[in-house]
C-alpha cells in the first residue's frame, strides 16, 4: 500500500495567502495542512507516500516536507505540469504507484477521525475503491454519493447543480490499481478536468463494488478563509496545556500551548491557544481559537478567534480582533504611529473591515 497526497492545484479562494503560498501550507494550529495528511496516512502504517506538486508552489512544499524523515515517512514528489483534475495527478502518479493499492488525500483536507477504519474493510477485498462520506449543508460545492436503502452506492456526481444528495465525498479515497484503467479512459469534463468521481463512478457502471464509509470525528476542506478559522478551531478543541514558553504578570486560562522561546506579559489568554516559537504578547487579551505564529507579536489589543502567522504583528487596536487571518509578516498597527488618520499598504486581495 503507498499514499498519494494531492498538493498540486491553485488555491484561488484562499487568495491572498494563496499568492505566495501552497494552499497546503497554511498553518493550523501552526502546523501545516499538509502536516496532518501525512501524519494520518503514516498513523494507517502506510510509510511511502507520494506528493503531487505544481510548477509554482513545488518548491515550497518540498522544502517544508523534504524526505518525510521528520513525520515517519518516505517521500516521493510528483510533479504535475497543470492541474489537470484529481484523476489526472492519479494518472501521472501511476509508474509512482505501479501496481499497488493506495490511498489518496487531499492536502487541503482535514480529518479527525483518522482512516484506520476505512483501510480495515478494505483490506478484507471485494472491493476496488472505499471513499468516505459525510452530510454537508451545501452539496453543490462537492461530489455527492447517492446510496439506495441498503447502504450501496449507486450514483456519484461531481458538483452537482440540482439537489441529488447531501452525502459529499471526502477528500479520502482508497483505490486497488483497477482504476488506473479506468482513468485511461476517461475524458476531461465541462471545466476541463480528469475527475476522480466520475472515474468511481464509471467503476460501478463497469460493475465493481465501491464502498463507503462515513467520516468519524470532523472533517473540514480548508479551502476557504472561513473554513480555515473552524479547522483551526476544531484542531485547537483538541489541544492539553502546555506551557514552555516564559509567563510573566499574566493570567492563562484553559488549553493554551506556548512555546519555548515564547513570551507573555501582563496579559490575559483564555484558551485554546497555541502561541509558537518566538512569538510576543504583551498587554494584551487573547480569546480562545486563536493561533499565534513563530516570532508574531501581538500588543496592546484583544484577538480571538484568528489565526496570525509567523512575523505578523498586531499592535495598538483599540477594537477587539474577531475572526481574522493575518498571513506572514502582515503588520496591522493602530493607535501607534499616528491619530485620527488610517494607512494602508496591502498586497494585492486583501481584505480590510473597519
Ligand atoms: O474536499 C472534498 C472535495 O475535493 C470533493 O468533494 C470533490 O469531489 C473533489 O473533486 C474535490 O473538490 P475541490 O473542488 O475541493 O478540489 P480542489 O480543486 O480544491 O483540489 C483538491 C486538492 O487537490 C487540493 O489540495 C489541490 C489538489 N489538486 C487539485 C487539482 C485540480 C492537485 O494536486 N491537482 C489538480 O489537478
Amino acid at each position: 500500500m503507498k499514499g498519494l497526497i494531492l498538493s498540486g492545484g491553485k488555491g484561488t479562494r484562499l487568495r491572498p495567502l494563496t499568492h505566495t503560498r501552497a494552499k497546503q501550507l497554511v498553518p493550523i494550529a501552526n502546523k501545516a495542512n499538509i502536516d496532518y495528511c501525512v501524519e494520518d496516512i503514516v498513523r494507517a502504517g502506510v510509510t511511502d507516500i507520494g506528493i503531487i506538486i505544481s510548477p509554482e508552489t513545488g518548491e515550497e512544499v518540498k522544502a517544508y516536507l523534504g524526505d518525510g524523515s521528520r513525520l515517519g515517512a518516505k517521500i516521493t514528489y510528483i510533479l504535475q505540469d497543470r492541474p489537470g483534475g484529481l484523476a489526472h495527478a492519479v494518472k501521472i502518479a501511476q509508474p509512482y504507484l505501479e501496481n499497488d493499492p493506495f490511498i489518496m488525500y487531499l492536502g487541503d483536507n482535514l480529518l479527525d477521525g483518522g482512516i484506520q477504519h476505512m483501510l480495515e474493510k478494505f483490506n478484507k477485498g471485494g472491493v476496488e475503491a472505499c471513499i468516505l462520506l459525510t452530510k454537508v449543508p451545501n452539496p453543490s460545492s462537492f461530489g455527492v454519493a447517492v446510496r439506495d436503502p441498503s447502504g450501496k452506492i449507486v450514483r456519484l456526481v461531481e458538483k452537482p447543480k440540482e439537489y441529488i444528495s447531501d452525502l459529499a465525498l471526502v477528500g479520502v479515497y482508497l483505490f486497488t490499481p483497477k482504476i488506473h484503467e479506468i482513468i485511461a479512459n476517461l475524458k476531461p469534463s465541462a471545466r476541463g478536468e480528469l475527475e476522480i468521481t466520475e472515474a468511481i463512478q464509471n467503476l460501478l457502471e463497469a460493475g465493481f463494488v465501491v464502498n463507503a464509509e462515513e467520516v468519524r470525528g470532523y472533517w473540514k476542506d480548508t479551502g476557504n478563509a472561513a473554513d480555515l478559522l473552524d479547522a483551526n478551531r476544531l484542531v485547537l478543541s483538541r489541544i492539553e496545556r502546555e506551557i514552555s514558553g516564559t509567563v510573566e504578570n499574566s493570567e492563562i486560562v484553559g488549553e493554551v500551548q506556548i512555546a519555548s522561546g515564547a513570551s507573555i506579559k501582563n496579559s490575559r489568554l483564555r484558551g485554546p491557544i497555541s502561541i509558537a516559537a518566538g512569538a510576543v504578547v504583551e498587554n494584551a487579551y487573547v480569546g480562545p481559537y486563536t493561533s499565534i505564529g513563530e516570532n508574531a507579536i501581538v500588543k496592546d489589543c484583544e484577538l480571538e478567534y484568528s489565526i496570525l502567522m509567523q512575523g505578523s504583528r498586531l499592535e495598538g487596536i483599540a477594537r477587539r480582533v474577531d475572526s481574522s487571518i493575518l498571513g506572514e509578516e502582515v503588520r496591522v498597527l493602530g493607535e501607534v504611529e499616528r491619530k485620527n488618520t488610517v494607512q494602508f499598504f496591502l498586497g494585492d486581495r486583501s481584505t480590510v473591515k473597519i
